[in-house]
């Protein structure tokens, strides 16, 4: 019989396992003699260029993968087959559709089925490819946890003990000069980064997307904190978060491609909104930004990371396509694309996790 040929890639921002992933796939290939498997660089792109930028995947360059952090193939989280950025005459940009010329070059390399790695947007891209006849599986990543169809994301455990880490030396810091200290972590629209991490790490305030804060509240409880002059505060706040009646901090990138409003700055504005509010220690803000997506995955990761390559790649050899693998525990299991983003996985306002943790106290700027 000849040889079938997988085609694996990663799309959207990087996240800790996705090289766990493509070490699971290939492993589980290499117990076949149908299958080889090849890697297109940075999402799509390696096809869509001219030359085509393919690299062969084997067992001998998967070896010891699982714990690298990044990816081994690149990624990128602009543009794609529907909606690739060409340049106007006049110098501005434009978007046209590849992926009918996409599809046709997949076909004359010979690529039976692909595996695309990646959050919501890369899922809406398997979606549209499977909906023109694609040989598609999709694995969910993200550290943001905010698809709705599985338990978690890999990565984002990783992302959330680098958060709990960070917490954890800024007490000691605060701590010894009585000073009012902000986190800002990632997550987009979902706080679930800020909410598994203040809990763990024992913040006082934990600010989210979905639950909009009253910057009195916040100082109500810095103040309870505090004995005259002793104490410390420790706010963990999610980069999407914002004032009741207010919006999200962000700037326009100007990046060629780049559809989204990149998030960040709420820690820098809330500290000088806590100032303005009359709270007179000091306060500092940490952004851990990309520090939070870098380095090696924990084991967790590389756990539910190689669940996904192992179970991805059984679903090609079984031509279950047009579904992304989720974790619903204990099993991993198949979702169809167009349930998988549907939509995001967001913190209910009401959920045990946000009453756990009111329950130890911590302030969400809403009680
Ligand atoms: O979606 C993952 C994520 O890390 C978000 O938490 C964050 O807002 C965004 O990506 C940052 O993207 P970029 O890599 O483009 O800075």
């Amino acid at each position: 019989m000849a040889l079938k040929r997988v085609m694996v890639l990663t799309g959207g921002g990087d996240c800790p396992g996705l090289n766990a992933v493509i070490r699971g796939i290939v492993k589980r290939a290499s117990q076949t003699s149908d299958w080889e498997v090849i890697g297109c660089t940075e999402s799509f792109n390696g096809v869509l260029r001219e030359p085509t930028e393919i690299v062969e995947l084997n067992e001998k360059t998967v070896e010891g993968l699982q714990i690298l952090g990044g990816t081994i193939l690149g990624t990128t989280n602009k543009g794609g087959p529907f909606a690739w950025p060409v340049k106007n005459a006049d110098g501005t940009w434009t978007t046209v559709d590849r992926s009918d010329e996409m599809l046709r070059k997949l076909q004359y390399m010979g690529v039976d089925a692909v595996i695309n790695i990646g959050g919501d947007g890369s899922q809406r891209i398997s979606l549209g490819l499977a909906k023109k006849g694609l040989n598609i599986v999709g694995v969910p990543k993200t550290i943001d946890n905010d698809l709705s169809m599985t338990d978690y994301t890999f990565g984002f455990q990783t992302a959330v003990q680098i958060c709990t880490d960070a917490i954890d030396k800024l007490v000691t810091t605060a701590a010894s000069h009585n000073r009012v200290f902000i986190l800002e972590v990632m997550g987009r629209d979902a706080g679930w980064i800020a909410l598994h991490s203040a809990i763990a790490g024992g913040a006082d305030v934990c600010l989210i997307p979905e639950i909009p804060y009253d910057i009195n509240k916040i100082k109500k409880k810095i103040e309870q904190k505090y004995n005259k002059r002793h104490g410390y505060c420790i706010i963990v706040v999610a980069e999407g978060a914002m004032p009741k009646g207010g919006s999200v901090t962000g700037t326009e990138t100007g990046e060629v491609g780049y559809q989204h409003v990149k998030l960040g700055g709420i820690g820098e504005q809330l500290a000088a909104d806590l100032k303005a509010a009359g709270v007179e220690h000091d306060i500092r803000y940490t952004i851990l930004g990309h520090l939070q997506r870098g380095g090696t995955p924990i084991a967790f990761d590389r756990v539910l990371a190689t669940e996904f390559g192992v179970r991805a790649m059984e679903f090609v050899m079984e031509g279950r396509f047009g579904q992304m693998v989720a974790y619903h525990h204990p099993d991993i299991v198949g979702i169809p694309l167009e349930e998988a983003v549907r939509e995001q996985n967001l913190v209910a306002p009401d959920s045990r996790l946000v009453h756990t943790a009111k329950g130890v106290g911590i302030e969400f700027g809403d009680s």
